[in-house]
């Protein structure tokens, strides 16, 4: 029987097929300098706010604000938000031998942790089981023994800064991990940029990505230029969101419609520091105007930096044709209690994304060290099948045979029944 001996002969090619390690993208560095970047996380369960933060060494605060939710809920810390929400997560990116990783994420290990649930599961594909087992020389870690409870692990999570910068205008990084059901346009589409962009940015010499690769996604957004001495020198903020700084005392927010930085006081309840501008009546982020002749008289008390433990504000006048409207604020949103559905819209025409790659790539694309094995990204919404892109890449290969098109679904269909 032909069929039969050729799906036979098919299973054992899968069976002896190379996966394929997830590819991420890698800034080599020198400076011991940090900048903003983001990680993309898709919660792997329901957790709290703080329990996300915590996570990843991070301010709820600042967790809750990069996802533009709002702050004034009644104890927003503890709310729970749902298993598989997608959320951006803000980390200091640092240059860790030579090459730009995250370096203050530590995790203390739960009953039942091996490394490849902490990569796959509790980090969701940000990391492997490989690199935390290199970050953690002394711990003697060997997949897949359970790791003893509360041992502390240094978590080092893919970031990249690229000077904070896409084509000239100021951008923030996100790293993003790759789902099967991910396009390269669709993921243009979704964080307003292009497909040659990306393909830029991440020295992809094609446009095809895979399920676990991790990509860095430039956002667009609005840089601070405080002075090198203030403590949150270099503070940028994506477009559509906001930052709190100056311990707890200042919220800054980007967007929409402006790329210029606006600061003015956060309403939690912390003492601070004077938040007025010397020699004048104005505080932060209030921005006076007076229509005359020659145009409008513009004075705006605007903030400075964290400086000493104190909140610097500039006075400044100047003149401009016409006066500038009311400021415009990101659009708040209450605690997520559901996932949005519109997450994996289709992804838009191929001309949306238009252009080639520039020749400059800025980085280089390497397999990560150890393919992330295991289980899928938890929830793949068509339950997604292991072995599935390798079934898909072996497609590619022979799709001169449209034949083969229906003998790789045999295989996808016998994959998914001896699970
Ligand atoms: C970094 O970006 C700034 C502006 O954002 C620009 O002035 C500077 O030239 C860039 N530096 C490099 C090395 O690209
Ligand atoms: C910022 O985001 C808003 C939507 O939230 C969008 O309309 C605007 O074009 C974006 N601005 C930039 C510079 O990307
Ligand atoms: C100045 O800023 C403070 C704090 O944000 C605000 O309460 C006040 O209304 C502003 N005043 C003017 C004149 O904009
Ligand atoms: C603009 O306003 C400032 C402060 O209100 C004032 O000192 C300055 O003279 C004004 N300049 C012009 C050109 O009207
Ligand atoms: C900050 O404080 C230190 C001493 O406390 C002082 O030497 C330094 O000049 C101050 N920096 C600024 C920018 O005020």
């Amino acid at each position: 029987m032909p069929a039969f001996a050729t799906l036979i002969f098919l299973l054992a090619l899968v069976a002896f097929l190379p996966r394929a390690a997830p590819k991420s993208t890698i800034e080599p560095c020198s400076n011991s300098d940090t900048c903003s970047s983001l990680v993309g996380y898709t919660l792997y369960t329901d957790l709290k706010v703080s329990e996300v933060a915590s996570l990843f060494s991070v301010d709820p605060i600042s967790l809750l604000l990069t996802n533009a939710i709002d702050i004034s809920y009644p104890d927003v810390e503890n709310h729970i938000l749902p298993s598989q929400l997608f959320v951006k997560i803000p980390i200091p990116c640092s240059c860790v031998d030579g090459i730009r990783k995250s370096s203050g994420v530590s995790y203390k290990t739960r009953p039942s942790d091996t490394l490849s649930s902490i990569s796959a599961a509790v980090y969701g594909g940000l990391v492997s089981a490989d690199q935390i087992k290199e970050a953690n020389p002394k711990a003697e870690l060997s997949d897949p023994s359970v790791i003893a409870v509360g041992t502390q692990l240094s978590i080092p999570l893919p970031c990249t800064c690229f000077n904070n910068s896409d084509n000239n205008l100021p951008a923030v990084y996100m790293s993003y991990v790759v789902r099967d059901v991910d396009t390269l346009a669709g993921i243009a589409a979704r964080y307003r940029t292009t497909v040659s962009d990306l393909m830029n940015v991440n020295a992809l010499g094609n446009a095809e990505i895979k399920d676990g690769d991790i990509l860095a996604i430039p956002l667009s957004a609005c840089a601070s230029n405080f002075p090198t001495y203030a403590k949150d020198y270099g503070l940028v903020v994506p477009n559509g969101s906001y930052a709190i700084t100056a311990s707890h005392c200042v919220q800054c927010s980007c967007g929409p419609g402006s790329r210029n930085l606006y600061c003015m006081p956060a309403s939690l309840a912390v003492s601070c520091s004077s938040m007025q501008c010397r020699n004048s009546n104005l505080m932060l982020g209030n921005i006076t105007t007076q229509q005359s002749a020659a145009g409008c008289n513009v004075t705006s008390c605007s903030y400075s930096g964290f400086v000493n433990g104190s909140i610097s504000s500039t006075l400044s006048t100047f003149l401009q044709p016409r006066c500038p409207g009311s400021q415009q604020f990101p659009q708040l949103t209450a605690p997520p209690t559901v996932v949005p559905e519109s997450l994996f819209s289709p992804a838009p025409s191929p001309s949306e994304s238009g252009g080639f790659p520039g020749t400059n790539p800025r980085s280089s694309t390497v397999p990560s060290s150890g393919a992330v094995l295991g289980f899928p990204p938890a929830g793949g919404p068509s339950g997604s099948v292991p072995g599935s892109s390798g079934a898909c890449s072996l497609m590619s290969h022979l799709t001169s045979f449209p034949i083969m098109l229906v003998f790789g679904f045999i295989v996808k269909f016998v994959l998914s029944m001896s699970l």
